[in-house]
């Protein structure tokens, strides 16, 4: 039995059913069993890791879980999992916690890191840079209008299929060797923000104009979604890739022993979210 956390997000949802792939038994953490739609076989269990006397029992049985990263309340889901007879933790972390800098998303990773550091758990961090998921914010406007509208068409970046990541995740579940690892993610490409518009439109076989927004016009409109500070961080970071190719790591294909997926394979595969009929 394998407990996973978050497993009704991106990564979480496709960890799940790897493990199923693989025969495991699976159990889903949610905070909201009646209308999450967890695949057939999975046993699924209410608990909000926000709250950890939720969880109680949630760990009963299992020797390994996949954790969500929540840092508020991570020691003490650690202590209770380990009590439970937890022996190994795969955590979702991100490349930030690699930056010894004071952003609001190293520090949070950090800190979930570190208390796994300090639990007695073996341990092994999954930590991805950019997801592809992220820019499922631009397809309302692809639907409606066939138009993406953000600042930095020329920003480039690695950005990373939620099935890789968990690709590497199930892996590290799954096999012994992972402990202590710390494994940094990329896609396999370093493409362009236009460019991942041009991969959108070749999903959905039409047109998808990419309408340059000022930065300014850009942060009034992410601030109403995301954190000032997170819009902030994401907004200096695509001015700082203009011309800047993004660095690619052979992580996923080292762990997995498949080649990660590509931007463009993640739209074909997300073809739907844009518009495309079922
Ligand atoms: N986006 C990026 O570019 C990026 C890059 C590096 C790392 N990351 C990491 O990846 C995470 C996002 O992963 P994802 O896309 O798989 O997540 P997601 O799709 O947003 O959802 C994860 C699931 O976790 C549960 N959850 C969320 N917050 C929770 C909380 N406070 N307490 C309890 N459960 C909670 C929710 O499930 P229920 O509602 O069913 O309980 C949610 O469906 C980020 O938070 C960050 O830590 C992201």
């Amino acid at each position: 039995m394998i407990v996973v956390t978050g497993a009704t997000g991106n990564v979480g949802g496709n960890v799940v059913r790897q493990l199923l792939d693989a025969g495991e038994r699976v159990r889903a953490v949610t905070r909201s069993p009646d209308t999450a739609r967890l695949p057939r076989g999975v046993e699924v269990v209410r608990g909000d890791l926000a709250e950890p006397s939720t969880l109680t029992g949630a760990f009963d049985g299992a020797e390994r879980i996949f954790l969500f990263p929540v840092p508020s309340t991570v020691d003490s889901v650690a202590e209770l999992a380990k009590a439970s007879g937890v022996r190994r933790v795969v955590a979702l972390s991100s490349s930030a916690a690699a930056d010894q800098d004071d952003n609001p998303i190293s520090v949070m990773h950090r800190t979930v890191e570190r208390a796994l550091e300090n639990s007695g758990l073996d341990w092994t961090f999954v930590r991805p840079g950019g997801f592809a998921t992220n820019t499922l914010s631009w397809a309302p406007s692809v639907r409606a209008e066939s138009v993406v509208r953000a600042p930095y068409p020329d920003a480039a970046a690695n950005l990373i299929h939620e099935a890789d990541i968990a690709a590497v995740a199930t892996t590290a579940l799954l096999e012994d060797g992972h402990v202590g690892a710390r494994y940094e993610l990329t896609g396999p490409h370093s493409i362009t923000q236009a460019e991942q518009v041009q991969a959108i439109a070749a999903a959905l076989g039409r047109d998808v104009r990419f309408e340059e927004q000022t930065p300014e016009q850009a942060r009034r409109t992410m601030v109403e979604y995301l954190p000032a500070p997170i819009a902030d961080i994401l907004l200096s970071y695509w001015a700082g890739s203009v011309g800047v190719p993004a660095p690619v790591l052979p992580t996923v294909e080292q762990v997995t022993g498949r080649p990660a997926r590509s931007y463009p394979e993640w739209a074909v595969d997300h073809a739907e979210d844009f518009g495309a009929p079922s």
